[in-house]
């Protein structure tokens, strides 16, 4: 009989395969494919870090062109209205996204561009989704960068300075290794289940609120807090009733969330831009007790989401804009997945009865 492993419950520190994508290390540093996240969100565009998490290179101008043609050339998802316009109005937009992406008609048919026609889709997905079953039409014709474009479909803005913050959080959100939906995505795709599947069972694990979901719960009682003080009194009584505050912690950032750092320093002058100083004031006292009284830091979700809202984006969009920019990512991990495949299949120690009869 095969000698077992016992590993943490949760995989908590447990490596279970190797990757070429991305890393991340307790001390907060995040790499992708060699190049430190948040320089690329600084200096790149969406684009550009998309082509380097699928393929494993920044693209030369050549590859960019053809890159950047092939996500226009299959954005479009008018084949899907009818069956946007049959879900019910208040549907979540995630929800909606996840429905809408194990049914959209794809032209491609290999595994890679399957991926990348998928990746493409989804700010029209939730753009036009969300209009549709509000009975608003969906917005016509776009230009821009991909980035300029899903700003656009999210808040019909054509400001490119805000658009531009906007795609350095999509980079920022693009890839993290093994998180759990992406853990979700190989799991689905070492059965060989085909793209799509392993797409829907990655939206499946990133609506859950200790994952993406965090993104659209921390506005609910961030902007309820009216002064730093409130703000403290609010840590206190959810640690006291041993409550989660939702964006901190992580299982694997125990000091700091680079991109909550990053995303932190822009959101100072955003604040300060937009009128907001008051929300930035109490966003980084909630910061300061976590840290003094439970030594747990921010994560993204947390500064994404108050970013997202002054950049004027409603928060049904938080985790599905999560979800759209972390298909690049899935893409990157289903290709990985599959090229050296091993069924994800663990074991479990029995502890139910024994011994019963019929
Ligand atoms: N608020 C209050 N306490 C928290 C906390 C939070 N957001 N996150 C962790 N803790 C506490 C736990 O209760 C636990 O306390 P204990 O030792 O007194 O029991 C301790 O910190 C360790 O947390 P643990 O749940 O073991 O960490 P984890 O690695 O398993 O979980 C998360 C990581 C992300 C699931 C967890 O931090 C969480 O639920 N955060 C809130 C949801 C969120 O923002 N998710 C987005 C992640 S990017």
């Amino acid at each position: 009989m095969a000698e077992n492993i016992t590993v943490p419950k949760g995989l908590a520190d447990v490596i279970v395969d190797e990757t070429a994508i991305a890393s991340t290390d307790s001390d907060g540093n995040l790499i992708y494919r060699g190049y430190v996240a948040e320089e690329l969100a600084e200096k790149s565009t969406f684009e550009q870090v998309a082509y380097l998490i699928v393929y494993g290179h920044l693209p030369d101008r050549g590859e960019l062109r053809e890159f950047t043609s092939f996500l226009n050339s299959h954005e479009n998802v008018t084949g899907t209205r009818r069956i946007m316009r049959l879900l019910p109005k208040d549907v979540l937009t995630i929800d909606m996204l996840r429905t809408v992406v194990s049914l959209v008609p794809l032209a491609e048919k290999d595994n890679d561009r399957v991926l990348l026609e998928i990746a493409a889709k989804m700010p029209r997905i939730i753009s036009d989704g969300y209009r549709l079953t509000r009975g608003m039409k969906p917005f016509g014709k776009i230009r821009g960068s991909y980035a300029e474009k899903f700003y656009h479909l999210l808040t019909g803005s054509v400001d490119k300075k805000d658009a531009r913050l906007f795609e350095e959080l999509l980079i920022l959100y693009m890839e993290h290794e093994f998180n759990a939906s992406t853990f979700a995505l190989r799991v689905t795709a070492s059965t060989l289940a085909d793209p799509r599947a392993a797409v829907t069972a990655a939206l499946a694990a990133i609506k859950g609120p200790l994952h993406g979901g965090a993104n659209a719960e921390i506005l609910g009682y961030l902007l309820s807090l009216k002064s730093k003080e409130e703000a403290r009194k609010y840590v206190d009584r959810k640690l006291d009733k041993k409550e989660l505050v939702m964006g901190f912690g992580h299982r694997i950032y125990k000091a700091k969330d680079p991109r909550a750092q990053y995303l932190k320093r822009r959101l100072k002058d955003l604040a300060l831009e937009k009128g907001a100083g008051q929300l930035y004031e109490v966003a980084v006292a909630i910061e300061d007790e976590m840290w003094e009284k439970k030594n747990i830091p921010a994560n993204m979700d947390f500064y994404a989401a108050i970013c997202m809202y002054l950049l004027g984006i409603d928060g049904t969009f938080n985790t599905p804009i999560f979800a759209a920019s972390r298909s690049f990512g899935w893409a990157a991990h289903y290709l990985e997945q599959v090229s050296g495949n091993k069924l994800i299949r663990p074991s479990s120690r029995y502890v139910g009865k024994t011994g019963l009869h019929v």
